[in-house]
């Protein structure tokens, strides 16, 4: 079984001190630090956006994995390159024009990633997958952390695997929300590529000890 790539969600970091959070990150065994920007529009809560991630991005150690949960993406997207997104990812749902979108990150040197909420059926990937460096399945309603993971979600993550492995693609499966230590190992065998982990992260007693437990 091959190791998962790990990545912390930093909206359950403690923000008064954002600074020893992304230096947590950066000396345990993480690869991605996930960046959640939410514009209370596309989901109900605002967290964070240009100014801070600009930031974070000049002492991060690990890829700058940006989910835009966002209306109009293609606006910022720009932006946040400059701002030091490696990964730029965008909702199908919020992209009426999501193969020029996934083109215009590409363009800008990031990494490409389109984020699918859980009513999106799997199908509606099929022409834009290779297109696609990343595909995140939201395995909760977007806009909060802390929720339960829905069960449904791995009958997606199959069928994104066999749609993937189908069009010979090599987008990488990235699960958000509700990811727990009980829950990692199914989530895996499944299909899935990379794990982002918030609460089970950041609320944790040591959350050094459980990067490195989720990446087992
Ligand atoms: C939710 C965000 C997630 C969130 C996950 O809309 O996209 O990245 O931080 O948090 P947990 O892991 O606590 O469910
Ligand atoms: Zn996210």
């Amino acid at each position: 079984m091959k190791t998962p790539l790990i990545a912390p969600s930093l909206l359950a970091a403690n923000f008064l001190e954002i600074g020893k959070e992304v230096e947590m990150v950066n000396n345990s065994e993480a690869d991605w630090l996930h960046l959640d920007v939410m514009d209370g529009r596309f989901v109900p809560n605002i967290s964070f956006g240009l100014p801070v991630i600009s930031q974070i991005s000049k002492i991060a150690k690990k890829v700058c994995d940006v989910h835009l949960m966002i209306e109009e993406p293609e606006k910022y997207a720009e932006a946040f390159q400059k701002a030091g997104a490696q990964i730029l990812t965008v909702h199908i749902e919020a992209c009426v024009h999501l193969h020029r979108n996934l083109q215009q990150i590409r363009s800008l040197g990031m990494k490409a990633g389109i984020a699918v909420n859980p009513h999106t059926s799997i199908g509606l990937l099929e022409n834009v997958i290779r297109d696609a460096d990343v595909v995140l399945l939201m395995s909760v309603n977007p806009g909060f952390g802390g929720q339960h993971f829905i069960e449904q979600t791995y009958a997606k993550i199959r069928a994104l695997r066999a749609l993937i492995d189908q069009t010979g693609s090599s987008a990488l499966i990235e699960i958000d929300g509700g990811v727990t230590l009980d829950n990692a190992r199914s989530i895996l065998d499944a299909g899935a590529d990379v794990l982002v982990a918030g609460n089970t992260v950041f609320a944790s007693k040591d959350p050094i000890a459980t990067i490195k437990a989720l990446k087992q």
